[in-house]
């Protein structure tokens, strides 16, 4: 949640830090502000976007070479100017940015009333600030010193960055469950929560571990040190993000440019891994962990939100091809009820930002009771990547939408890739199959590119449900998580209430919400369950409801009974996945454009949820 930029060398601070905004927004976007050092330390800061802080500034001093910028996810206390970052110590000497949670707020804050101090906000952020100004007024003691100790003290999340008037010349940064990455230019170095602002500037950077704390001095080498006050030697990396990637590349939205992406996404993820002609799948990644993972009793995935849904098909997959036994949990459930687990057990943990809390934290519970654990994950470098034993990065490119679109097809692929490679490992698949598929598979890119062509008719018919309140989305077998996954999509980014069910599950209970108003998407491509799902579709007609299948290219008999349909190119069934997401992906996105839905940053979200 939320992004933090942080800046200090020879150059004007302001329009650094202003860019860097507007590439973080995708993390928080409730309420945006900025501190800047010069002599003075100034500090702008106003609800809304980042546009909105530009706008606030307007014709105000915005000169100095340091400074700290933040726009913010609110979780302690409404989304109001009062409440946005940067926060100032009560001598108004420093200026804090946080993202992540106090837990422990509430105890500190009750203390430091008792000595005086005086809040303005109702952020668990202010908390911090006169806390480390507390400590350094009473001990005497540097910045860096001081946050420190203060972060001693502290109980939950945190990235920080801190300036002061004092020391006008210094950063201090620190992390702990949020991500921060340091750039490192000539004579100037910046900071953000990830390398999208830090790219167009330099490709060095170093990612700060947790409990890790930075002081950065103009003029200096940067320093590390750990709270415990261990020095720390700083590990440079080089970035392998282009600027290309984090732009919207002539696309009205990011949403829309990362759909389009997708032919290139899944190639990408499947690059060096899938030979079909030799009949070879190769996750180097998990290499190490693999004789483990086909020996494995069972196989548990965590995951959150779309990545759970990946997880979903992930356990077809596997008890298909392999026949391992999989279950697939909520991250955010799975670390609270005391789950079984051994050292057997494998744990594969999906997630595109990497730095999902809910999913670290049941990471760390099952590692601490001995499981492997493997990640599947789009960021390089994040959290979750380097809390797993072992993983297999996605490739799919930095996704700045809010909405998980190339993500999620990402992590279908690698698990598809797992599962085959496991089956071929335990023999529990036929030679002759096995190459079917894998040629089946090195045709997705292609198909996916196919699928894309009718986005044109998809935006015609979402403009026949802009103002439709309800959807039910309807699919079986692999196709189940794929109905969930297009709900989810339709009401993150369109605010239309959307469910996702299995189709037969139906009759259980949703079907009493169907008659004439109520649009039901039906995923029915002619493999499996196909003719099952006629019968579903005749249940919902019979009721009057509006039916809008996907079926594969030349269905005849769906298309008889369906009001409206869209076609996707015959592949798998355990492949269709792939290809069904695609249209959903797009009709939520007419909807949601058509609905004049801020479809990149929908209401509420963030893209990485870094709080439980
Ligand atoms: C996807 O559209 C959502 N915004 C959300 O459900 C997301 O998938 C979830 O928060 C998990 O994120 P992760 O993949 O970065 O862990
Ligand atoms: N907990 C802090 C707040 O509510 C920081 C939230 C964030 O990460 O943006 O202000």
């Amino acid at each position: 949640m939320c992004g933090i930029v942080g800046y200090i060398g020879s150059r004007q601070a302001f329009p650094i830090l202003m860019k860097g905004l507007y590439r973080l927004e995708y993390r928080g976007y409730d309420s945006a502000g900025i501190a800047l050092l010069n002599g003075d330390l100034k500090l702008y800061k106003t609800k809304g976007k980042v546009a909105d802080l530009e706008k606030f500034v307007f014709g105000k001093d915005i000169t100095g070479t340091v400074g700290i910028a933040h726009t913010r996810w609110a979780t302690h206390g409404e989304p109001n100017n009062v409440n946005a970052h940067p926060h100032f110590s009560q001598s108004r000497n420093l200026a804090i940015i946080h993202n992540g949670i106090i837990e422990n707020y509430l105890a500190l804050k009750k203390e430091l009333i008792s000595r005086g101090y005086k809040f303005e906000s109702d952020t668990d952020t202010e908390v911090l600030i006169h806390l480390i100004d507390d400590i350094r007024n009473n001990e005497g003691v540097t910045l860096d010193e001081a946050v420190r100790i203060a972060l001693n003290e502290v109980v939950g999340a945190y990235a920080i960055a801190i300036i002061s008037k004092n020391d006008p010349d210094m950063l201090v940064a620190a992390r702990k469950g949020s991500p921060l990455v340091v750039g490192i230019g000539i004579d100037e170095f910046f900071l953000a929560s990830d390398a999208a602002p830090i790219v167009e500037h330099t490709k060095e950077v170093i990612y700060l571990n947790d409990e890790e704390i930075v002081c950065i001095r103009r003029g200096e080498q940067i320093k590390i040190k750990t709270i415990k006050n261990k020095n720390k030697t700083p590990y440079s990396q080089k970035l392998e993000m282009n600027l290309s990637e984090i732009e919207k590349g002539g696309f009205d939205h990011f949403m829309l440019k990362e759909i389009y992406e997708q032919p290139r996404s899944i190639l990408d993820s499947m690059r060096g891994r899938l030979n079909a002609r030799q009949g070879k799948v190769k996750l180097g990644g998990i290499i190490d962990y693999e004789q483990k993972m086909a020996n494995a009793q069972r196989i548990i995935i965590v995951a959150c939100g779309t990545s759970w849904h990946a997880g979903l098909v992930g356990e077809y997959l596997f008890e298909d091809l392999a026949r391992i036994p999989v279950e697939v949990e909520y991250a955010s459930e799975f670390r609270y009820r005391n789950p079984i687990i051994t050292e057997d057990d494998i744990v594969i943990a999906i997630s595109q930002s990497g730095e999902t809390a809910d999913t670290l934290a049941a990471i760390e519970l099952a590692k601490s009771k001995g499981a492997t654990i493997i990640g599947i994950c789009n960021v390089v470098g994040s959290s979750i990547a380097r809390a797993t034993h072992a993983g297999s990065y996605t490739h799919a490119g930095p996704e700045i939408g809010v909405a998980s679109t190339k993500a999620f097809t990402a992590q279908v692929t690698i698990l598809t890739l797992m599962a085959l490679r496991l089956a071929q490992m335990r023999g529990t698949i036929k030679k002759t199959r096995f190459y079917q598929i894998l040629n089946e598979l090195e045709s997705i890119p292609d198909k996916v590119s196919e699928t894309l062509k009718i986005d044109t008719k998809i935006k015609e018919l979402a403009s026949l449900f802009i103002g439709t309140r309800n959807f039910l989305y309807l699919g079986r077998g692999y196709n189940f998580p794929v109905a969930m996954e297009g709900a989810l999509k339709l009401k993150e980014i369109s605010y239309i209430h959307a469910e996702g069910y299995p189709a037969a599950e139906m009759k259980h209970g949703p079907i009493a919400l169907i008659d004439q108003e109520m649009p039901v998407v039906v995923i029915a491509t002619n493999k499996g369950t196909y003719d099952k799902v006629i019968s579903n579709i005749q249940e919902v007609k019979a009721r009057r409801g509006i039916i809008i299948a996907i079926v594969t290219k030349g269905d005849v008999a769906v298309k008889d009974l369906a009001d409206y349909i869209i076609e996707v190119p015959e592949t798998e069934e355990l492949l269709v996945p792939l290809l069904a997401t695609i249209p959903l992906q797009l009709l939520s996105y007419h909807i949601a454009v058509g609905r004049n839905c801020n479809v990149d940053q929908p209401r509420n979200l963030a893209k990485s949820v870094t709080v439980e």
